[in-house]
């Protein structure tokens, strides 16, 4: 059976997605931004972010596939479920759960940048810095993350531990 240890807890998720949604809503001041979550892992850091932001917004979502089933990104990336709202000359803000390589988010950036946005910006909840292999300018920063596998918070191991309320380190 895999051991789960506790990075952050639930009281420490909520105070960074506290202070994200302050510096969001102080930089989209008189905007409509949309927020554009990338599925799975973001389905709950977006419901929560929401939540603590009093100012008009709009959701979507696209599936993007570069992990397979198991810990290592394969390094392709394929839109597995397309945005079905119009991008152009729209404020969007990038919700993502955890940057690791930055490949994933990199082809998005390219992806979005075609479709002539007025602007284009990013936030993760997580970041492994020390595994990016692609550099990323991430305007929202939640917590920094080791170099681990973790899960909850809507992060999967082979879609099991979403509905964890905190991180966690899955040790096999
Ligand atoms: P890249 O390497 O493209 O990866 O920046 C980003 C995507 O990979 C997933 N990912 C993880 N999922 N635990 C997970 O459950 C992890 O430790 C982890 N690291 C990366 C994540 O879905 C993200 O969208
Ligand atoms: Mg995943």
């Amino acid at each position: 059976m895999p051991q789960l240890q506790t990075l952050f807890t639930p009281e420490e998720i909520k105070l960074a997605v506290k202070r994200l949604a302050q510096e969001i809503s102080r930089d989209y001041q008189g905007k409509n931004p949309l927020f554009l979550g990338v599925l799975k892992g973001s389905f709950i850091f977006m419901a929560d972010l929401i939540r603590n932001l009093d100012m008009p917004l709009e959701v979507e979502f696209v599936a993007l596939s570069s992990y397979g089933q198991g810990m290592e990104s394969s390094g392709k990336v394929n839109v597995v479920q397309d945005l079905r709202t119009s991008v152009k000359g729209r404020d969007i803000l990038i919700i993502e759960d955890i940057i690791d390589t930055g490949i994933t988010l990199s082809f998005l950036l390219e992806y979005l940048q075609c479709k002539k946005p007025a602007s284009l910006k990013i936030c993760a909840l997580f970041d492994k810095a020390s595994c990016r292999q692609i550099p990323l300018p991430i305007d929202y920063l939640g917590l920094s993350v080791p170099d681990v596998f973790v899960v909850g918070y809507g992060l999967d191991y082979d879609e099991k531990f979403r509905h964890l309320p905190g991180l966690y380190l899955l040790k096999e």
